[in-house]
């Protein structure tokens, strides 16, 4: 997933808009755009829309942001969502491993109750939005067979650090943030799964948006989350490779298969190793995905 485009779930006629955005995921926000008193609506309008967009052929993948743990919302926002079988949860504030394994158990009940695939809907969890989620970072290898990539937000964490701001003059990351950035995609590699980029808050400035969103892909992250439909086109541009770098990516996969004993090969007179062979089979493993 390349673009993952965020829409408050009673936001009403947004929801047709980020199906039409051109999106890879469109997640349905029962968590921080929707307050205290509009949460049981909320609720309801993405049971109807999850419905709705479901049964339609080509569509995005579809996300459901549900309350964290701590709220005591995550069990009413699991009971109105499951039954629609959204493709995956998206988890808030994710403290380790351990978060994911008990939104696995939940989903898992609620499948069954439902009489859904078990395992079926997936997990994406927000990975360093605290303190202590940040020490859990390393923690999320098998804790689920749902989970589907990690993410992390800074602005959760600020407020609980009680920082005045989390980016500098220029509206860089300031130091705790690029750590807790450098964790998730750590956090993520060591599990085994992608990392996704957090949001560009400042919509309006989509040349900051591509740089950064280059900078992202150059450090390894996959995908990134969107707020707005103008960001979907440059952010899906930036993390879809171009046919050279995918010919050049089948061309080493193919040259280790040809030779299956070989620690490294050469294509064209340029060396290629086994860290090579990763990259070019990620690479070719994200186009598909
Ligand atoms: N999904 C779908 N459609 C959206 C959208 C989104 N996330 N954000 C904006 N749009 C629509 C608007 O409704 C508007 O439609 P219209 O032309 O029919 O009126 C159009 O795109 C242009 O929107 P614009 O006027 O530029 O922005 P706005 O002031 O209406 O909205 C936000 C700004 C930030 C409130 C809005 O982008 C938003 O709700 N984003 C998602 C917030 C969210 O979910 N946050 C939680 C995760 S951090
Ligand atoms: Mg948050």
């Amino acid at each position: 997933m390349r673009s993952l485009l965020f829409v408050p779930a009673d936001g009403g006629a947004k929801l047709d808009k980020a199906l039409a955005s051109g999106a890879d995921a469109v997640i349905l926000d029962l968590e921080d755009s929707v307050a205290p008193e509009r949460k049981a609506d909320a609720r309801e309008a993405a049971l109807a829309f999850l419905q709705r967009a479901r049964a339609m052929g080509r569509r995005p993948r579809l996300l459901v942001r549900v309350n964290g743990l701590d709220t005591g919302l995550t069990d009413a926002d699991l009971d109105a969502v499951v039954p629609a079988q959204p493709d995956a949860v998206l988890i808030p504030k994710a403290e380790g491993g351990a978060s994911v394994t008990k939104i696995d158990t939940k989903l898992s009940l609620r499948e069954a109750d439902a009489g859904l695939p078990p395992g079926g809907i997936k997990i994406l969890a927000q990975s360093v939005e605290s303190a202590a989620g940040l020490f859990l970072a390393g923690t999320f290898r098998d804790c689920s067979r749902r989970l589907i990539g990690l993410t992390w937000g800074p602005e959760d964490l600020a407020a609980e650090l009680g920082a005045e701001a989390n980016r500098d003059s220029d509206g860089k990351l300031t130091e705790p943030y690029r750590i807790a950035r450098a964790l998730c995609l750590f956090g993520a590699a060591a599990a085994g799964v992608p990392a996704i980029e957090t949001i560009h808050v400042d919509f309006r400035n989509l040349d900051a948006l591509r740089r950064d969103t280059e900078i992202a892909r150059r450090d390894g992250f996959t995908g990134r989350l969107a707020i707005h439909p103008a960001q979907i086109p440059i952010i899906n541009e930036v993390f879809t490779p171009t046919a050279a770098q995918i010919a050049q990516a089948e061309a080493i996969v193919a040259a280790f298969a040809a030779q299956p004993n070989a620690g490294t090969v050469g294509i064209d007179g340029k060396m290629y190793d086994r860290p090579h062979l990763l990259r070019a089979q990620r690479l070719l493993a994200n186009v598909k995905s």
